[in-house]
């Protein structure tokens, strides 16, 4: 009875918890709701399946700087390797990081600015004039694959083949929804693996300007052969869902707030702040994890050695203690902390510029060429909570009169 009691009163705090809540209904449809829930409850916060979790602006930023925290569950079993750098920790980390680094630098991206805009140009100039299309399969999801199978020197001919396998994989951020799409993981994964030997091949007899090349160049001294496919393929894969959600987030939050959109469409030199407004208030990544190596002091709660923290970086954009009136969606902010969109300290996003450039220069033409746009029906949105944004978006614009 004593043991039935117990795992009933287990199964009630397993139940209430906000983190078991996010992957149902109501978590899809308002997760700041149940991140607003965790801040209520403390700045750090036990979870029923999950260690630790936090909200809070500055226990976040906290966590992401200390090096006590690291990625890696050392009890627990290693990944597969797939993911390269989100999975490791110093010194390997560092090493790979440096090697990569260089590659997406803004001074790198200088002058990338035109090619971007080529794009997506082409992608608007395929839409109908005054629609209906879908935003998200017009323009946000064929961006950054036309961006990053272009900086990673991927011949045309396999472009297509990139971007099917790498949707496919990429979806897997959100956390496999069932055993058919892990078994098409599985298989994608193998296909995705030969385009990228056949591509290693082709830059080992033709090197180029492209950041393979240069991989390849570093390979046998400053990295070993087995960790050149897991770092390209996470070159690949972390720009495909997230740039997408950054696009589709931008232009729905503008869509739903008809005023912000009309001082876009006005001044399209304010897609920057668009952009960097939604990045705070609706981020595609809602949140990571981070392991103590040791037992470490958290806003007055002890963490021991090998706990997990959830960390909500989409929960952090939304506190008060770091923002003005955090649930208000205003590009003309002021003032206010930095959002931890693209994460802090080690593991902060490789990609911050290009993501930032590419949605920001999506956002700046479609404002330009469809200056009257408005939601047009449906809005469909991604069933996981790990990344956030519209799979289908459907927008267009009442005639010109
Ligand atoms: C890491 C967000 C686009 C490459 C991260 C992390 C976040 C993030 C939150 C760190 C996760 C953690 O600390 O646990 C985003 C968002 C993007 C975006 C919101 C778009 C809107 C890109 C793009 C690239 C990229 C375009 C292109 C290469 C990476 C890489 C890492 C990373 C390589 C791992 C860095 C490391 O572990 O040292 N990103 N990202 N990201 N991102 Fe992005």
């Amino acid at each position: 009875l004593v043991v039935t009691r117990s795992v009933v009163a287990w199964h009630a705090v397993r139940e209430r918890d906000p983190f078991a809540r996010l992957n149902r209904a109501e978590g899809r449809r308002d997760p700041y709701a149940l991140y607003a829930e965790v801040r209520a409850a403390g700045e750090v916060v036990p979870s029923a399946t999950m260690g630790f979790q936090t909200a809070s602006h500055q226990v976040c930023r906290e966590v992401l700087r200390d090096r006590r925290f690291g990625v890696q569950a050392k009890d627990g079993p290693r990944g597969d390797g797939q993911m390269s750098l989100l999975e490791l920790d110093p010194p390997d980390h560092t090493r790979l990081r440096r090697l990569a680094s260089p590659a997406f630098s803004p001074r790198a991206l200088a002058g990338y600015d035109e090619r971007i805009t080529a794009v997506v140009d082409g992608l608007l100039d395929a839409l109908p004039a005054d629609g209906p299309f879908d935003l998200v399969a017009g323009l946000a999801a064929p961006l950054p694959i036309a961006v990053i199978t272009d900086l990673l020197g991927v011949p045309d001919a396999s472009t297509a083949d990139f971007a099917r396998y790498g949707a496919t994989i990429g979806s897997a951020l959100a956390g496999p929804q069932s055993l058919a799409h892990v078994a098409r993981l599985v298989a994608a994964n193998r296909r995705l693996g030969g385009v990228l030997t056949d591509l290693f091949d082709l830059r080992r007899r033709e090197p180029g300007d492209d950041v393979v090349s240069r991989l390849l160049a570093a390979e046998g001294d400053q990295l070993r052969p087995d960790e050149l496919h897991p770092l390209v393929m996470l070159l690949l894969l972390a720009g495909f869902e997230t740039t997408v959600n950054l696009v589709g987030n931008t232009v729905l939050a503008l869509l739903d707030h008809p005023d912000q959109w009309r001082a876009v469409a006005d001044d399209p030199g304010l897609a920057a702040a668009a952009v960097e407004e939604t990045l705070r208030w609706d981020p595609p990544v809602q949140r990571t994890l981070r392991v103590a190596s040791v037992d470490v002091e958290l806003a007055g709660t002890t963490v021991p050695g090998g706990s997990k923290v959830l960390l909500y970086l989409a929960g952090a954009g939304r506190d008060p203690a770091a923002f003005d009136d955090p649930d208000r969606f205003d590009l003309t902010r002021v003032g206010g902390a930095e959002h931890l969109a693209f994460s802090a300290g080690a593991h902060y996003c490789l990609g911050a510029p290009l993501a930032r450039l590419e949605a920001v220069t999506a956002v700046q033409r479609l404002a330009e060429r469809f200056p009257r746009l408005e939601r047009g029906g449906r809005l469909r949105r991604r069933s996981g909570t790990v990344i956030r944004g519209p799979v289908e978006l459907v927008v267009g614009q009442p005639a010109a009169a």
